[in-house]
């Protein structure tokens, strides 16, 4: 006889991340044969209806991450004992109330507990001080790292502690937690609500609207990648080995996902080269050293703190994915189809970023 099925709930389901994962879960994954029944947040009504149109075994849930009561009794109500969290990196206040419904689960169910959160690799970079004289290691001691960090950015200071503080919460409460850490997600979105991702929409926004991209940084820095699919199937790996307790958790349990490295500079030329051919205008060879005046104009075209442009648009980050590659992780996309790519993510992107007015249109939609 087969056992309880694991109640399994993913939240973001209209978002980039959460809505490609719920799509592959739903249409890709054997939800049956590994006993998992699953459900999903959505904070309006009107989202069930997106939901439910997708077909597929999963029951969807309303709720606000930012009602902690309200979260606590859906994951109590619904007996969950994982949940993969995709909505917010970076408030502990979003993560506390899982972790304490997941306790009070797995008192009474008797079973393990799993809270999955969705990081993000900014906060292993040298924009909080991480060393990038090497490669950081997931598979290492990030957490005594990240521990040891004295992060002087005043905006990325208050997010440089959060995953310890969630890793050091689940552990004092019983439950298993797994960080993951997406870098710069690229590629389609496949769910029913937000297709594009954030940071090479942010190239794509402040190119379209000051009609160029400039170079941030004094030396040619560089950033992981990752495409959305393997994005979805390092989710995937590390849930399916969780429901065999076979994945490494807490301060062993930081998942980096990246498939190599890309340089801001190229990207950012090949995105603004990308623009001036739609618009039939010559390509350029070289981006211009940013001025202060220009990242200012680059801050109010991305409604934030000029401070944050360069933790938008630039920066090092060099870090290594071992611990889902052990698992059987195999990311199929790197830095080759990102490049060659370019032109049909910029299009992507132009198309679906319709709320997005370009103030200055330089460069043609
Ligand atoms: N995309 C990347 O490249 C990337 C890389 C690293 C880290 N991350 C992090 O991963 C997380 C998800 O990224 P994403 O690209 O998938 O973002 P996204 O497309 O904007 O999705 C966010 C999701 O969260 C939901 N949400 C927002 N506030 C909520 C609330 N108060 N209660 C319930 N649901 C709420 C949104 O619902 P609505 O549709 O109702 O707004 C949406 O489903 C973010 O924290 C982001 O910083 C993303």
């Amino acid at each position: 006889m087969m056992s309880e099925p694991t109640a399994v709930l993913l939240t973001g389901a209209s978002g980039y991340l959460g809505g490609s994962l719920l799509v592959y879960l739903l249409h890709k994954f054997n939800l049956r044969s590994q006993n998992i029944k699953l459900f999903t947040l959505v904070r309006k009504a009107e989202q069930v209806g997106k939901v439910l149109e997708l077909g597929g075994d999963v029951t969807p849930l309303v709720g606000d991450v930012q009602d902690a009561e309200g979260i606590k009794k859906l994951v109590i109500d619904n007996s969950v004992s994982v949940v993969l969290e995709t909505v917010d990196a970076r408030q502990f206040a979003v993560a506390k109330p899982f972790i304490e419904a997941l306790t009070i689960v797995k008192e009474r169910l008797n079973v393990p507990v799993h809270f999955i959160h969705t990081s993000g690799a900014k906060m292993f970079s040298s924009h909080v001080g991480v060393d990038q004289s090497t490669f950081l290691k997931d598979d290492g001691d990030v957490y005594a790292t990240m521990a040891r960090l004295d992060t002087r950015h005043p905006v990325m200071k208050q997010f440089v502690s959060l995953n310890n503080q969630i890793i050091d919460f689940a552990e004092n409460n019983g439950v298993r937690s797994y960080i993951v850490a997406p870098p710069m997600v690229y590629g389609p979105g496949t769910g029913f609500g937000n297709k594009v991702s954030i940071q090479i929409v942010a190239l794509v926004r402040v190119a379209r609207a000051l009609g160029q991209l400039y170079q941030v940084d004094n030396t040619d820095t560089i950033w992981p990648l990752m495409h959305i699919d393997d994005q979805v199937t390092l989710y995937v790996t590390v849930l399916s080995n969780l429901l065999r307790l076979q994945a490494p958790y807490g301060k062993n349990g930081i998942y980096f996902s990246e498939n190599g490295t890309f340089g801001w500079r190229s990207l950012s030329l090949a995105v603004i080269n990308a623009l001036r051919n739609r618009n039939s205008i010559g390509i350029i060879h070289e981006l211009p050293v940013a001025t202060d005046e220009d990242l200012i104009a680059m801050g109010e075209v991305l409604d934030c703190n000029v401070g944050m442009v360069p933790v938008s648009l630039a920066g090092n980050c060099l870090i290594r994915g071992n611990n889902a590659r052990k698992l059987g992780w195999a990311p199929q996309h790197d830095v080759e189809h990102l490049m060659s790519n370019v032109d049909n993510e910029v299009a992507f992107i132009v198309k679906e970023d319709s709320t997005f007015v370009p103030k200055a249109q330089l460069v043609l939609p």
